[in-house]
Parts: C-alpha cells; sequence; structure tokens
C-alpha cells in the first residue's frame, strides 16, 4: 500500500540567501496558499510518499516465535536501572556548595572547543531529544507493537526500555549544553519542539525486517559520531566532556549489538527476505532520524549541521560506507547460499554497494566544495562552515 503524503512544507517566508547553497525545493502547502498561515508542525521537506505494512501478515508468526531467543538473546543485552548511568552523574551536584565552581570550571574546559564543535554538539543532542518520535516508529513495526503500553512481549519490554536508557542522552548533552553557555538553548528548544512535531521519514514500511536494518545502522552510526565528538573533546583538553560522550557512546554500542544480533538471526531463518530488506533500505539510502528538524529559520538546517559534522569528521560520507561494509561482513552477506533469484540479485547490489557509495561520494564532494559559511541560530546567529 502507498500513500502520498506529499507535497507538505514550510513555506518560505524570507528566504535568506544561504538557504540556496543546498537543493532547496519546497513549496508552500495547500493550506498555507488557501489560508495564508503557515502549518509550522508540518515537515520542513517534502516527504513524497510511503510505503507500508510491506511484510506479508503471515510473517508477523516469525516474530511470534521468536520471542523466546529474543527473551534469552536481547533483553540481556539491557542495563538494569540500578546499574545504569544517570546524566546526574556527570554534572555539577545542585544541591552541593561547590556548585558554581564546577559550572565555572565546566565553562573554562569547553573554551578550547570551536563554535563548530558546539554545532555538532548540539545537533547531536538535538537528534537524541527526538527519542518520543523513534519509540512511536518502532511501535509501527508490524508483530512488534507494545499494543497495550505495557506489554510483556520481550519486543515490546525492549522498546520501552531502550527508549529508557535513549533518554538519558539527550537530558545529560542537553543539561551539559545549557550549563556551557556556548549555545542558544532557546532556539535549540525550538528545534527540538519543531523535530518532534515533524516526525521521521524511516522508510521502515512497518517492516521489522526493514526496521532492524535501519536500527542496526542507526546505531552504529551514532556509536561512531559520539565516539568522534569524544575524540575531539579529549584533543581539545576537555577530559570531562569526552567522558560524557565517550559513555554514550557505549550505549550506542551495546544497542547495535542487539539489533545486529536480531538482524543475524533473521539471516539464519529467513535469509531470502533479509537480504532483500536490507537491499531495500540501501536503495532507499538510510536517512538520518533528525532529518526534518527546523529552527523556525533554516530550512536546509540538517543539511547544513550535517556538512559541520563531516567537515569536523564526526560523521562523514565515509563513515556511512565503512558502516554498511561492516554489516555486510558482520551477516556474511556475501556468504549466503540458497537465495532465490532475486534474492541472489540483492546480495550482490549490497555488497558491491559500499565501493561503488565511496567512488560516487568522492566526486560529489569534490564538486559541492563550497566553503560557504552561513549563519546558525544554534550560536546566536554567529557564522559557521560548512
Ligand atoms: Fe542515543
Ligand atoms: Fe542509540
Amino acid at each position: 500500500m502507498i500513500h502520498n503524503v506529499g507535497p507538505v512544507a514550510f513555506p518560505i517566508r524570507n528566504p535568506r540567501s544561504y538557504s540556496n547553497i543546498f537543493m532547496a525545493t519546497y513549496t508552500a502547502s495547500w493550506e498555507e496558499e488557501k489560508t495564508g498561515t503557515p502549518y509550522s508542525y508540518r515537515p520542513a521537506k517534502e516527504v513524497h510518499f510511503q510505503k507500508t505494512h510491506s511484510m506479508p501478515p503471515q510473517k508477523s508468526e516469525i516474530f511470534k516465535s521468536l520471542e523466546g531467543w529474543a527473551e534469552n538473546n536481547v533483553l540481556n543485552l539491557l542495563k538494569p536501572v540500578e546499574k545504569s548511568w544517570q546524566p546526574q552523574d556527570f554534572l555539577p551536584q545542585p544541591d552541593s556548595e561547590g556548585f558554581y565552581d564546577q559550572v565555572k570550571e565546566m565553562r573554562e574546559r569547553t573554551k578550547e572547543l570551536s563554535d563548530d564543535y558546539f554545532v555538532v554538539l548540539a545537533g547531536d543532542m538535538i537528534t537524541e531529544e527526538a527519542v518520543p518520535t523513534y519509540q512511536s516508529m518502532l511501535n509501527t513495526l508490524d508483530g512488534l507493537e507494545d499494543k497495550t503500553g505495557v506489554s510483556l512481549t520481550p519486543w515490546a519490554i525492549w522498546t520501552r526500555a531502550w527508549t529508557a536508557e535513549e533518554n538519558r542522552h539527550g537530558d545529560l548533552l542537553n543539561k551539559y549544553l545549557y550549563l556551557s553557555g556556548r549555545v542558544d538553548m532557546r532556539t535549540i528548544e525550538k528545534t527540538i519542539q519543531y523535530l518532534i512535531g515533524c516526525g521521521m521519514d524511516s522508510k521502515f514500511e512497518n517492516n521489522p525486517y526493514c526496521g532492524f536494518i535501519y536500527t542496526s545502522f542507526q546505531e552504529r552510526a551514532t556509536f561512531v559520531s559520539h565516539g568522534n565528538t569524544a575524540r575531539l573533546a579529549k584533543e581539545k583538553g576537555d577530559i570531562k566532556l569526552a567522558q560524557i560522550c565517550g559513555t554514550i557512546a557505549a550505549d550506542e554500542k551495546r544497542h547495535e549489538t542487539a539489533y545486529v544480533k536480531i538482524v543475524e538471526k533473521l539471516f539464519e531463518i529467513d535469509s531470502d527476505t533479509t537480504v532483500l530488506a536490507f537491499e531495500n533500505m540501501m536503495r532507499k539510502k538510510i536517512t538520518m532520524p533528525a532529518q526534518l528538524m527546523y529552527d523556525g529559520e533554516d530550512y536546509n538546517l540538517f543539511d547544513h549541521y550535517s556538512a559541520v559534522a563531516q567537515r569536523l569528521g564526526v560523521y562523514t560520507a565515509k563513515d556511512y560506507a565503512d558502516i554498511l561494509e561492516f554489516l555486510v561482513e558482520r551477516w556474511g552477506v556475501d556468504k549466503l547460499t540458497g537465495l532465490s533469484s532475486e534474492g541472489r540479485r540483492a546480495q550482490d547490489f549490497v555488497c558491491g554497494l559500499a565501493p561503488r557509495f565511496r567512488k560516487l561520494e568522492e566526486r560529489a564532494q569534490e564538486r559541492a566544495k563550497k566553503y560557504a559559511t552561513i549563519p546558525c541560530s544554534w550560536i546566536y546567529g554567529r557564522e559557521v562552515q560548512l
């Protein structure tokens, strides 16, 4: 089933010249044309169509039959709350006498970190803060939904506990950024509100095969990017921030392990469907969860944030290709046997994609090199180089 939900977009009221640096093709929604009222909770980008419920209903049985396996192999990758870190473990203690001194020290430590770095860290935090969207998305996967909100299937338990673990990431980065005094919290908070209101164009198709491939990819991507913000903080002497980002990265790694294991199991019991889902997701390209971010000003905010992350080496096109290569290797995709002819075609496509992607990206980036700078609302409108 295909739902056509586009075009829905923000109208451009005061387009700034820099908005045109990247391919902006926005159109006013028909509601706006009729009423003149911008529907500012709508996606900032055109979302073309969504295919839904692409998994044949009988396949839900597979996930039902995997419940015992998930109980023993997936839920054990969650950390009990009592053994989990909490944001407060890394932040100045508000009831202590030394609170103000601790905040002062913290601000001193951030001095060596650039505005660019804070743009990326703010973007990472905003991405984490949209966790309500990600929980909703997981609950759209056929056969895995938390039907009551307190369901005791291992899939539902995982989704809730995963969300609860993830929620600490945004909390910690948010409080850190607030105390650092380096960013405009109000515009960041607006961006979070817009982003959660806009949702996410996951292209899961409600299909758990696609969903778990996406989450495997995505958790590894966040592991890489938090790992890199940790490395950069360490290089500039902010050991505490390095510890914060490193601790979050370690959670992402554990989550990656869980999702990768699920897909490994799917390859084991239903390799044809799994390889086709892998091909499907890679053909569409894994889009980042915060792609629809908007701050009320910059219609290409996500592209700009990604460009800075790419330039700083926090998350790059090379990382994308590396993740793909890692997953192909980890799931032994090139060694799968007994596939249908369609499955074999998907296998060839997926196995040959990373080198092709690398070449295309290198060329695209050469062409895209513009060294433009743009004002960024998250750092009080100061310029940031793309
Ligand atoms: Fe996270
Ligand atoms: Fe994560």
